[in-house]
């Protein structure tokens, strides 16, 4: 079983939705007995909350339902019950990396466009305060990056 872990900063847009988008790749599949995967956020902000509702209108606009609810990443656990720890932008890669304990956890975080076939981007935006168009392309990315991290796991 290869376990992944999406986080970003809220754990209310971004990380929720490659969680739904990964998850959909896997049941499409079936391969739920060899990959799992949660999310988690850097910051506590909204932990126990549902994903934001503009994320999950846009969400479900593309077939995805969001049904995760917000928690903070927990250093005590996270790092040794996920094989890849992967980050949405820059900021949460360098957050994780501040909390990795050692050099076997600062190897299993990853940046998540790192994934993506397309090269046009080095990020997934945070569209918390953006428009329609941010949270569009928010799942955009993301379905080009599971599609990527998806064929990269399942070869392993
Ligand atoms: P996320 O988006 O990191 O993709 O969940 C955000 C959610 C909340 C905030 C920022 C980004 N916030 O500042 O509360």
């Amino acid at each position: 079983m290869i376990k992944v872990l999406f986080v970003c900063l809220g754990n209310i847009c971004r990380s929720p939705s490659a969680e739904a988008v990964f998850n959909a790749l896997i049941e499409k599949n079936g391969l739920g007995s060899e990959l799992q995967c949660d999310s988690a956020g850097t910051a506590a902000y909204h932990a126990g909350e549902p994903a934001d509702f503009r994320m999950k209108q846009f969400a479900k606009k593309r077939g995805y339902r969001l049904t995760s609810i917000s928690r903070p990443f927990n250093t005590k656990v996270d790092f040794d019950r996920f094989d890849y720890i992967i980050g949405m932008d820059n900021q949460n890669v360098r957050d994780l990396k501040a909390l990795a304990r050692n050099e076997t956890d600062r190897n299993k975080i990853f940046l998540m466009t790192d994934f993506c076939f397309s090269d046009k981007y080095d990020s997934v935006p945070d569209p918390y305060y953006g428009d329609d168009a941010d949270f569009g392309l928010v799942i955009d990315i993301l379905e080009d990056a599971c599609a990527g991290l998806f064929r990269k796991l399942r070869q392993s």
